[in-house]
């Protein structure tokens, strides 16, 4: 089985993008993380990163036979309709993450669209979440 783990705008410079904000480590050391965390349940890693929410609406729609997905939509959760209607009808279990404690920032964004939708949030911990959520995952979803 294969996880997806989809990446929205702004996402591909990590490491060099706000790094007092989002962090250091890149997308592509990230990736690895979730990669090597599901590893041990036998799964694999399709990583995708857009900048166009077209472009996540195709990917949604290509890999709707995933074990679960993790999905940072970074700023389309204010008002990432159109990704919010693919996610809603994106079968498999998905995770949001957040990099940063979005509650504490501005006020635009305490709310997100797609964040209701998810089976759980995991937010403010950095680059650490991602691979929380990649662990809260091989926990969640049944052995078939
Ligand atoms: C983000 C939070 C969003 O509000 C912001 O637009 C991002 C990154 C995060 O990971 O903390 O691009 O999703």
């Amino acid at each position: 089985d294969r996880v997806l783990l989809l990446n929205g705008p702004n996402l591909g410079t990590l490491g060099k993008r706000q790094p007092e904000i989002y962090g250091t480590r890149t997308l592509a050391e990230i990736e690895a993380e979730v990669a090597e965390e599901i590893r041990g349940r036998g799964w694999s890693l399709v990583a995708e990163q857009r900048n166009g929410e077209g472009e996540l609406v195709d990917l949604l729609e290509r890999h709707r036979d995933v074990a679960g997905a993790i999905v940072n939509p970074g700023a389309l959760m204010v008002a990432g309709w159109s990704l919010r209607d693919a996610l809603a009808d994106f079968g498999p279990p998905w995770l949001e993450v957040h990099l940063s404690n979005v509650w504490g920032r501005e006020a635009f964004r305490h709310v997100s669209v797609t964040a209701p939708l998810s089976s759980g949030v995991v937010m403010g911990m950095g680059a650490l979440g991602y691979r929380m959520a990649a662990r809260a995952l091989t926990l969640m979803v049944p052995e078939s």
